[in-house]
């Protein structure tokens, strides 16, 4: 196990496609233990291959309360509805910005059983698996900002209540930021 280096914007391999695992071996196993420790270390619920440098479609998972979910190949199958979420990324620090995500989406994966997983997804789930297979295909959160709308500067105490959503509230000392957080979905992916 190990904490990798997270990759952040403007390097270039946040712009690359990843591409298909054919053989879910030992250093894919490897990898997927790697990226769930790195994301825990930085306190975000969701990591993408791209984000340690690695070109290989692999995504990691951890809402709050749940234990981690480690994805292969995956691939949204289809998306309904929209709404505006306050978004951010693990390579993007110190910044959030709504952008416009699906209600639901149906998604599909293979686990490092090889193991096909299907799910129906909506809330925060969805939103964490469109930003991660988004990466996958060098797209980031910034590119589904809205004309009008732009990055918002935010402190370090700020971010890192926000990166955590539903923990520990009675820790936090600006109550009203939390409650904000909380409906606005803040996360950092
Ligand atoms: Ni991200």
């Amino acid at each position: 196990m190990a904490i990798l280096p997270i990759i952040t914007f403007p390097d270039k391999v946040l712009r690359r496609k990843a591409r298909k695992i054919k053989t879910i071996d030992r250093s894919i196993k490897r990898l997927s233990y790697d990226m769930v420790d790195t994301m825990n270390d930085a306190g975000g619920i969701g990591l993408a291959a791209n984000q340690v440098g690695v070109l290989k479609r692999l995504i990691v998972v951890q809402l709050p309360e749940e234990e981690p979910r480690i994805y292969i190949n995956p691939e949204i199958l289809y998306r309904e509805g929209s709404r505006m979420v306050e978004e951010g990324c693990l390579s993007v620090p110190g910044f959030v910005g709504n952008v416009e995500r699906s209600i639901w989406v149906k998604f599909r994966a293979l686990n490092l059983e090889s193991k096909t997983i299907r799910i129906k997804a909506d809330s925060l789930l969805a939103q964490v698996l469109e930003h991660e297979v988004d990466h996958l295909n060098g797209i980031l959160y910034m590119d589904h900002l809205a004309e009008h709308e732009k990055l918002r500067p935010i402190s370090p105490e700020e971010y890192s209540s926000a990166i955590r959503p539903g923990q520990e509230p009675d820790q936090r000392d600006d109550l009203t930021t939390f409650h904000t957080h909380s409906e606005s979905e803040i996360h950092s992916s």
